[in-house]
């Protein structure tokens, strides 16, 4: 009887703490904005960390830093902050960072807004779905091409830095961006089942 009873009361202890724990998680909004300070300490970290090579070495330092670098430092934010993170393109420099089908559609949709005006800076997308039966958060944040992205991304890159993107990475598509236009985007995934 007593065990009955204390499986009873545990049982009821987990199920009130599983209902809290999927309020807490599916608050869409909380989380959303969750991976918006997630993509900005991301962003600021890239970014430094590019700033830094090209004023000690230049371009061509540079994109050997972007290289080595850019994927570790994501693996590590993502690390930190218990998500899934990456860096996806419709245009991909490196081949890992091909955009899955539903990636693909969200830049598609960014293009169109910023084509329509929408400013690219505050440009996101967020959704909670049904995935290989869990919930899944997903998350993307447009990439604005700035000036100093041309450099290896723009329409007029110099011979040199051809040369050395071209060795790196044979199936190269980031060229050819305009300042202002969706360069890629980072994508955030969390699975939210708790038990
Ligand atoms: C010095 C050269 C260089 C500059 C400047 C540069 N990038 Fe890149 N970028 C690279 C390289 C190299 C990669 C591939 C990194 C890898 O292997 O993961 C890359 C990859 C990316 C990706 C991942 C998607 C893809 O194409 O593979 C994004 C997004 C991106 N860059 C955005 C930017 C933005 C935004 C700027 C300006 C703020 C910028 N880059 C400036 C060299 C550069």
């Amino acid at each position: 009887m007593s065990i009955l009873k204390n499986i009873l009361i545990s049982s009821t202890i987990m199920l009130v703490y599983n209902s809290y724990g999927y309020a807490n998680d599916f608050d869409q909004n909380s989380i959303t904005n969750e991976a918006k300070t997630i993509s900005k300490i991301f962003m600021k970290t890239l970014k430094s960390e590019l700033k830094q090579a090209m004023v000690t070495g230049g371009p061509l330092n540079a994109i050997e830093v972007c290289n080595t670098k850019a994927i570790p430092i994501t693996e590590e934010v993502a690390r930190n902050y218990n998500v899934k993170l990456r860096r996806v393109s419709l245009k991909n420099r490196n081949p890992d960072n091909t955009p899955t089908l539903w990636q693909k559609a969200v830049l598609e949709n960014f293009d169109n807004r910023t084509k329509k005006g929408e400013n690219i800076k505050t440009m996101h997308f967020s959704e909670i779905v049904e995935y290989n039966g869990k919930k899944q958060f997903r998350f993307m944040k447009a990439i604005p091409t700035g000036d100093g992205c041309l450099v290896c991304h723009g329409a007029n890159i110099a011979p040199i830095v051809q040369e050395k993107l071209a060795k790196l990475y044979p199936e190269d598509k980031a060229t050819g961006y305009k300042k202002g236009q969706v360069r890629g985007a980072i994508v955030i995934t969390k699975g939210l089942t708790t038990n």
